[in-house]
């Protein structure tokens, strides 16, 4: 991403400035003239989307962490002092707590439209594996950052975390303490999640800015699947993209303040307004919902080294993607099997969320069961296999051709014979 020096700015500032330091060239070329697939689908706002929500999170963080106690004494005060004592305090935690939820739904949205389109096979194998360590960097941050709060489902869901470690062999116990900093979850535990719950976003920000490197060196992908061939292909990204983007960014951020203003605490749990208490145990201990699904995972593996080692696994699969599919075409729109397996998929997905909020108990294991074993066919058999044995329908010669002759999905003569009719 070398900054473009080639322009000749009107301003003698921004030239004396950009010859020394090319940062305008840099962001010119990269966010205004920036060449962009000309038939991009709304799916490719979630990528600007998520980035918002990041920043939300650390603006509102950074505030938050001013009047916030790290110490098991004051930490569930300190928060209930933001709600009413600060002024817009309770804006601030609403705005923290629901951007989390918001900024999952973006990613995962965002990691399905990757699937459907196959935007993790070459040339974008890092950029995609990037995507998937923001995913565990995500997940880390917004596991600590819901114990901070210190009420009843942030003590336990840290001790039955926590312990998930315990079951590697020989040195888990000693993996566990040197996590607690104790002999069990308490003061020094909440202190290190304080610390890395403050370090980890900057840790995503530098990934994400890796992952938008990385995106801009073989450029966008598109619905077609089919790479830039001229010209004629693409448009700047700005004005086009800058506004449709930011309409996106406008809708979704209508109905993530319709949570912030209207219903606060639908996606969080009413345990977690009763203070910590080591010796009372809550009845069912369930993780927020953008969890659930590793969490039936977990589950789901009736010996716990192996459980963990599923929930593990089921993102591990997701980093060698790029080599498990094999097939030539990238969008599912020309691939009619894939397509099919996708929905199957992204329905799995659905139904191991909803287990994950049941109790491990009777048929919600049996089910949870079924469905993390398809999870790991879709990716280790179903996925290989299918790119050999499938028969693609006949790509668009260009996204040009696509776009003018038939709509991104139609190809050109399909599209042509539609017109004779
Ligand atoms: C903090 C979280 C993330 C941010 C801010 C982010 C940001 C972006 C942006 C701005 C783009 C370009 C616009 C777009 O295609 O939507 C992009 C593209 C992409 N991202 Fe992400 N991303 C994040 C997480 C992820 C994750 C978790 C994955 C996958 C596991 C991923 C995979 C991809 C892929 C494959 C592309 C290329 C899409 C294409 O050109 O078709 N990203 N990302």
């Amino acid at each position: 991403m070398a900054g473009n020096t080639t322009y000749h700015y009107k301003n003698p500032v921004v030239r004396w400035f950009d010859s020394r330091l090319p940062l305008v060239s840099l962001v010119r070329a990269q966010l205004y003239d920036f060449p962009t697939p000309k038939n991009l689908n709304y799916f490719w706002t979630f990528g600007g989307i998520a980035a918002i929500c990041l920043v939300v999170q650390l603006v509102s963080g950074i505030v938050l962490a001013m009047h916030y106690t790290p110490h098991v004494d004051m930490a569930f005060n300190s928060v209930e002092h933001i709600m009413r004592d600060v002024n817009y305090g309770w804006f601030l935690r609403y705005l923290h707590a629901n951007g989390a939820s918001f900024f999952f739904i973006a990613v995962y949205i965002h990691i399905f439209r990757g699937l459907y389109y196959g935007s993790y096979k070459a040339p974008r194998e890092i950029l995609w594996m990037l995507g998937v360590l923001i995913l565990l960097a995500m997940m880390a941050t917004a596991f600590m950052g819901y114990v901070l709060p210190w009420g009843q489902m942030s003590f336990w869901g840290a001790t039955v975390i926590t312990n998930l470690f315990s079951a590697i062999p020989i040195v888990g116990g000693t993996i566990v303490e040197w996590l607690w900093g104790g002999f069990a979850v308490g003061n020094p535990t909440l202190n290190r999640f304080f610390s890395l719950h403050y370090l980890l976003p900057f840790v995503i920000f530098a990934l994400v800015v890796l992952h938008v490197w990385a995106l801009h060196v073989p450029g966008n992908n598109n619905p077609t699947g089919v790479e830039v061939k001229s010209a004629k292909d693409t448009v700047p990204f700005h004005p086009y993209y800058t506004i449709k983007d930011l309409f996106a960014i406008i809708v979704f951020m209508i109905f993530f303040l319709g949570f912030v203003f209207y219903a606060p605490n639908m996606l969080g749990h009413p345990d977690n307004y009763t203070p910590a208490n080591p010796l009372v145990t809550p009845a069912h201990i369930v993780p927020e919902w953008y969890f659930l699904p590793f969490y039936a995972i977990l589950r789901a593996i009736p010996d716990k080294l192996g459980g963990v080692i599923a929930m593990f696994a089921s993102i591990g699969v997701l980093f060698i993607l790029p080599w498990l599919d094999t097939s030539k075409v990238r969008s599912a729109t020309f691939r009619p099997l894939y397509k099919q397996f996708f929905w199957i998929l992204l329905l799995v997905c659905v139904g191991l969320t909803y287990l994950g909020g049941k109790p491990p108990e009777g048929g919600y294991v049996i089910a949870a069961r079924i469905l993390t074993a398809y999870y790991f066919l879709h990716f280790l058999v179903i996925l290989p296999l299918l790119g050999l044995f499938e028969t693609p329908k006949p790509l668009p010669a260009s996204i040009s051709e696509s776009v003018l002759k038939g709509g991104s999905g139609k190809p050109a003569a399909a599209a042509a014979q539609a017109e004779k009719r």
